[in-house]
């Protein structure tokens, strides 16, 4: 017997995001791990650090230039932050849909930053914006076997076979 065979409807995506210094130091970590996770991403990797001046600089390389740039670098620098990977399908869309938009204050209800920040650079979470940015900041914060994939059990209960 054939079994059928359903294309995949959203593509298996990785990744990054950024638990900037006001969620650790508003002790909100936790709270946001758990959206993630209740959503359905795999956490595969997980690290806490603290970012140099020059690791910001290659971060916001998009925004050196920005007349903000200095107060940015101050925040993103002034405390420890937790770098993490995780894995869906459409990861990168579905995470960025989950922060909201940039300023706390204009973010939807709903959103982590429209839930939990009234700020434009204090929004807590940081997500990669497209497969480009995926890759660049995967490279600057992990080491490939720093990156524990794995299958969940819980996979058949998220999601119907034959959605793809
Ligand atoms: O993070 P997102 O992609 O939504 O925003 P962005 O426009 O790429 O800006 C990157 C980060 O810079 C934001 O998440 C804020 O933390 C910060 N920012 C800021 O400090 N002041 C601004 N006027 C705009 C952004
Ligand atoms: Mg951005």
């Amino acid at each position: 017997m054939l079994f059928p065979v359903f294309p995949r409807s959203f593509p298996m995506q990785r990744t990054f995001i950024l638990l900037k210094p006001d969620t650790v130091q508003r002790r909100l970590m936790g709270q946001i791990v758990a959206r993630f996770e209740a959503k359905g991403l795999n956490f595969i990797a997980m690290k806490m650090l603290r970012i140099t001046p020059e690791l910001a600089k290659q971060h916001y390389a998009e925004h050196v230039e920005k007349a903000w740039y200095p107060t940015l670098e101050g925040f993103i620098t002034g405390g420890p932050v937790l770098a993490a990977v995780v894995e869906g399908l459409d990861a990168i869309r579905v995470v960025r849909e989950m922060l909201g938009a940039t300023s706390g204050l204009q973010a939807a209800p709903g959103t982590i930053r429209g839930d939990y920040s009234s700020s434009q650079q204090m929004n807590l979470v940081h997500g990669s914006d497209g497969p480009e940015a995926v890759d660049r900041e995967i490279a600057l914060y992990f080491d490939e076997d720093q990156i524990c994939r794995y299958e969940p059990v819980i996979t058949p209960w998220m999601r119907a076979a034959d959605e793809g």
